[in-house]
């Protein structure tokens, strides 16, 4: 098939985007025999979870876990008696490393598998024919992985020095006094936790009136008191009117969200994390046809066709949560579709993670979710319970299963525990393969570790769990 069409075509697949959507549809594509090309903008491959995303971030949230545990206590808590000093130029150079590394890593399995790199941004000419930096290419599919970019906040000026958006966060070169976090969703919670952990105070201020939207309501709750136990401020229903920069401190004017009173907080850093939005600009949309959706996404049927003939989209740009795994999958999805086979991608069944300490997981539907659908029944098991938990000075959090009332199968799976983002895979398997909770209940799991939680929490949805 790729020899028949490649006399017509320079491609048979161009991606557009290498991030974790792009550049694993790209490789699948030539995996699958395909003649595939892969348009990337940026210096290295990766998109934004390996360059400013996903792994930037662990790399800053695993090394700030440690300097947490030897200055606040943990250390102390296991026997171990040290006076940490932070070397932030080094904790810089770990995470600069890693991301040279993987970054790196998809340049070599770029060659491995054929995959040409076409460096430049791209824009369409026609729906088959695309422009490149200076060359101008065609190709019989081109699958959209634009990805995404942060969505700023009207009045608010991004400056990566006072006023940082995620990637100036990644960035900062010394600790902040006070950091003041507009958003408490994923990325307010990781980035203000590294640099809580590293000395800064950290204030909160959220629009609604919990943290992190679209998680379980016990879950949002639960983990509002551990980190506030941790020592972050957070103003909720609260709403942020404007930002002044005066040198190198900003002035915060914030008013209740509800209306009433307004009020400042000072701060020596403000980091703008409310969301991101789709990259579709300069993309030449308009030549081929193509609307964005309201919400700036790309629409896309189940087998990620776009309403254009022979344009596909996936990742961020298409609508869904902006996670890097739907995006893999989407990418493996899509070059599959292209090669004439059958790739789908579950989206019922796309686990979160939060990576804090504790770390907070979710996969399938919230218990508020699955009560509008009908009757269920709910399992909780407090990681107090858990001898491996306990035994670690970590006793907070719980694992969380919404199953149905009528056929048992699970719904839902949410977990705070420290390992929470291994541990949910797991469930989201075992949601796959459509178990009940009886089934988790009555696997056996490994003694002792953290995912006896899921076992001990699906034995409470049938009301019988051994360790309360
Ligand atoms: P992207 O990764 O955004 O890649 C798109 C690429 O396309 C970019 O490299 C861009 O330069 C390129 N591009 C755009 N337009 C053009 C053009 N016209 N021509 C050429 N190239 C173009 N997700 C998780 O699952 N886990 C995490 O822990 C996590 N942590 C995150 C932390 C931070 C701070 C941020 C910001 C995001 C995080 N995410 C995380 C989200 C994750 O990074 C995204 O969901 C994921 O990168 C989306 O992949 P994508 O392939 O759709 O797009
Ligand atoms: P988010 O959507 O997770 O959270 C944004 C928060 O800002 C929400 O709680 C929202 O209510 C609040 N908000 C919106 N406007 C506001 C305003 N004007 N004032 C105060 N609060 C306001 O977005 P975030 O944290 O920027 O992350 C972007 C995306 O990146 C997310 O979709 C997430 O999926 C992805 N990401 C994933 C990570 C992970 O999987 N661990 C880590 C980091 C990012």
């Amino acid at each position: 098939m790729a020899d028949e069409v490649a006399g017509e075509f320079d491609y048979d697949v161009l991606v557009i985007g290498s991030g974790p959507g792009g550049y694993v549809a790209a490789i699948r594509a030539a995996q699958l025999g395909l003649k595939t090309a892969c348009a990337e903008s940026r210096e290295t491959l990766g998109g934004t979870c390996l360059n400013v995303g996903c792994i930037p971030s662990k790399a800053m949230l695993h090394a700030s876990e440690y300097f947490d545990a030897a200055k606040n206590g943990m250390m102390a808590k296991l026997g171990i008696k040290v006076t940490p000093e932070l070397d932030l130029d080094a904790m810089h150079g770990q995470r600069r490393e890693a991301v040279k590394g993987l970054t790196g890593g998809i340049e070599y399995l770029f060659k491995k598998n054929k995959v040409t790199w076409l460096k430049g941004r791209a824009h369409f000419e026609d729906a088959r024919k695309v422009t490149v930096g200076e060359q101008t290419v065609t190709a019989k599919n081109v699958v959209i992985a634009t990805g995404s970019s942060v969505t700023p906040l009207p009045g608010v000026t991004v400056d990566q020095k006072v006023v940082v958006d995620s990637t100036g966060a990644l960035e900062l070169p010394k600790v902040p006094e006070h950091m003041v976090v507009i958003g408490g969703g994923v990325i307010g919670l990781e980035l203000g936790s590294v640099w809580r952990r590293l000395g800064a105070k950290v204030t909160c201020v959220e629009f609604l009136d919990q943290i992190l939207p679209g998680f379980d309501g016990d879950v949002r709750k639960e983990a509002n008191k551990i980190f506030k136990k941790q020592g972050i401020e957070f103003k909720l229903s609260t709403t942020v009117t404007g930002v002044a920069v005066e040198g190198d401190k900003a002035v915060l004017t914030v008013e209740p969200a509800a209306g009433g009173e307004a009020s400042t907080i000072e701060a020596d850093c403000v980091l703008v994390s409310i969301g991101r939005r789709p990259n579709t600009d300069g993309l030449g949309l308009e030549a081929i046809g193509l609307a964005p959706n309201k919400r700036g996404q790309i629409e896309t049927d189940h087998d990620f066709r776009t309403s254009v003939d022979g344009v596909w989209a996936i990742g961020d740009v298409i609508p869904g949560p902006m996670l890097a795994h739907k995006a893999e999958d989407e990418g493996i999805a899509v070059a599959e579709n292209i090669a004439g086979q059958h790739g789908i991608v579950n989206h019922a069944i796309i686990p979160s993670v939060v990576y804090t300490w504790p770390e907070i997981a979710g996969v399938g539907l919230t218990e508020e979710a699955a009560k509008e659908k009908g009757e269920v029944k709910v399992g909780k098991f407090p990681m107090l319970g858990n001898s491996r938990a306990k035994t670690n000075h970590e006793p907070d959090g719980f694992v969380k299963i919404i199953a149905d009332a009528k056929t048992d199968r699970v719904l839902g799976v949410w977990a705070i525990a420290v390992p929470a983002g291994t541990m949910i895979a797991q469930a989201a398997q075992a949601m796959e393969f459509g178990a009940t909770s009886e089934d988790i209940a009555y696997t056996c799991h490994a003694h002792p570790t953290h995912s006896e939680a899921i076992k001990e929490a699906a034995m409470a949805v049938r009301g019988k769990p051994i360790h309360v």
